[in-house]
């Protein structure tokens, strides 16, 4: 096929893909609208669905990695790369710094609500157990200071919450069982090293932390998605997340 030839046909395949008509998840609407009203807009009759890669978001390689979901699915990521970074020159241990580098991904490509335990949920097949309890447990131990490590309540969830705000009795007991647990501190360094606002001056590449993920993050050799593991499924309703089905 010529150039033209290959742009006239990607076109015609984007044209149509974008027929199919895209049904949002409900979580996705959940709040704007009442679950349990009809879905808005309906299907036009007759409309195919959309039942795979959406044409609206970069394509994803065919096993992808979990660097390609930090470059084509997750919203920016200098919070979490500054943070490894910080990590880094604190003298965390090297799989924590991994846990710095993704303890917020929830956030920046999946659900924000209780967005440690799905972090923690997405990477536990793939990360030493360690890792992935402290990516769990540092979403409730941010809201309880450690002052023998430095860590004060952050001001910013003074200004995000309010300063009546009282963390839900999950997050009271998750903290308080933690803080028994033989891995406490490593839910810790997240915190410690979670920086509030990112610097806005210094850049962070990810690829300062190739090695980092090559050596403490196990990538599936199917691609993260289509390997089979319990929560491959979670990654590609990432990848794809406009599938009907
Ligand atoms: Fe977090
Ligand atoms: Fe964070």
């Amino acid at each position: 096929m010529t150039m033209l030839e290959r742009a006239e046909a990607a076109e015609h395949a984007l044209s149509e893909q974008l027929e199919r008509f895209v049904a949002k998840s409900a979580i996705y609407t959940s709040g704007d609208k009442d679950p349990r009203t009809p879905a808005t807009p309906p299907r036009p009759a007759g409309a195919r669905v959309m039942m795979g890669h959406d044409p609206r978001l970069p394509k994803m390689p065919e096993k992808p990695t979990l660097i390609d979901f930090f470059k084509l699915r997750f919203g920016p990521t200098q919070h979490l790369m500054q943070s490894a970074r910080l990590a880094q020159k604190n003298g965390v241990d090297e799989k924590l710094v991994l846990a710095c580098l993704i303890h917020d991904i929830a956030i920046a490509g999946f659900i924000r609500g209780d967005h440690g335990y799905w972090a923690a949920q997405l990477v536990t097949p793939y990360v030493d157990e360690e890792v992935a309890w402290a990516i769990r447990y540092h979403q409730a131990q941010r809201f309880f200071a450690d002052e023998s490590v430095g860590y004060s309540y952050p001001k910013l969830y003074l200004e995000l919450f309010g300063d009546d705000y009282v963390p839900d009795p999950y997050i009271q007991r998750d903290y308080e069982y933690s803080r028994n647990h033989k891995w406490y501190m490593s839910a810790r360094q997240i915190c410690v090293n979670d920086l509030y606002a990112f610097d806005a001056n210094v850049k962070v590449e990810l690829e300062e932390f190739t090695d980092v993920i090559g050596r403490h993050f196990k990538q599936p050799k199917e691609g993260l998605g289509f390997d089979a593991s319990p929560t491959s499924h979670m990654w590609r309703t990432i990848m794809w997340p406009t599938k009907y089905l």
